[in-house]
């Protein structure tokens, strides 16, 4: 074992509080592709255009397109053993009545796939919508969304709709527009009463999510960072491991 490995263990067992940030990365061995990596295109759109109330306003037949695209492609995807032991260590911090809070900035639903339960979700979920007229938010599974979306050149009759007859959007969060308070407070309250926070497969570029890491380090915390390589939140890290997520996770959170 790595000495960098045991010193991250040592602080994990020692910490009767232990919160988790995440991000793509950690779903990429399951198959799912980063922003920041290849193939983060859609018909040569990035995520970053359409990802965006302007897109929606402009077009919103494109802008479900390319979600139900990435809903159909997450459709056939399992979380990973990088979930699964982030899963299972939670089960056991429980037993143990330590605390644990996973703050992902991923929508993909791999995390409760797994079997997480203490899960703050900064950017929504794209397995949920949301009324753009009457504001109410439901779970939705459906792939394709509508049937209009099954074959090509679905038109706006096409789009999803709410009972109340309005139109509905996937329920993420876009670029320009704000996280939930409710999930940000929970999150940031995490990050400061944390004594070890785990930051895993998150390039820490994407504000606030990324703020987190050194407001956790200001109140004391101990930052492990698990990621293919070192990322803007360098500064704030005590514990660097370098490799894939899949991989380290089950190493650094086995009993
Ligand atoms: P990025 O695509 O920016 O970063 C992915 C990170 O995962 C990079 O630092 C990679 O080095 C790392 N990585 C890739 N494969 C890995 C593996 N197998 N094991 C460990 N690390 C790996 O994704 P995020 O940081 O999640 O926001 O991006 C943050 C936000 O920007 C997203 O939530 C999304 C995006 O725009 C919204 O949609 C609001």
């Amino acid at each position: 074992m790595t000495t960098v490995m045991s010193k991250a263990r040592a602080a994990l067992q020692a910490a009767r509080r232990v919160a988790v940030l995440t991000g793509a990365g950690i779903s990429a061995e399951s198959g799912v592709p980063t922003f920041r990596g290849e193939g983060g295109l859609w018909r040569n759109h990035s995520a970053m255009e359409l990802a965006t109330p302007a897109a929606w306003a402009r077009d919103p037949v494109l802008v479900w397109e390319f979600y139900d695209h990435r809903r159909r492609a997450l459709v056939d995807k399992a979380p990973n053993a990088g979930h699964r032991a982030l899963a299972a260590f939670e089960g056991r911090l429980a037993g143990k009545r330590r605390g644990f809070t996973l703050i992902t900035q991923n929508v993909d639903g791999l995390h409760e796939a797994a079997g997480s339960r203490a899960i703050v979700r900064l950017h929504g979920s794209i397995w949920r919508v949301r009324c753009s007229r009457c504001g109410r938010e439901e779970r939705d599974h459906a792939t394709p969304v509508t049937p209009g979306f099954a074959g090509p050149g679905p038109g706006p009759a096409d789009l999803p709709r709410c009972a109340c007859g309005g139109v509905t959007r996937p329920a993420v969060v876009w670029f320009g527009e704000s996280l939930r308070d409710e999930d940000l407070e929970a999150a940031s309250r995490a990050a400061a009463e944390a004594d070890v926070l785990l930051v895993v497969g998150t390039s820490a570029v994407v504000y606030p999510a990324a703020g987190l890491v050194p407001h956790a380090k200001r109140a004391g915390a101990v930052v492990i960072e698990v990621n293919l390589e070192p990322t803007a939140a360098r500064a704030h890290v005590d514990h660097h491991l370098t490799g894939p997520s899949g991989a380290l996770l089950p190493e650094l959170l086995h009993a």
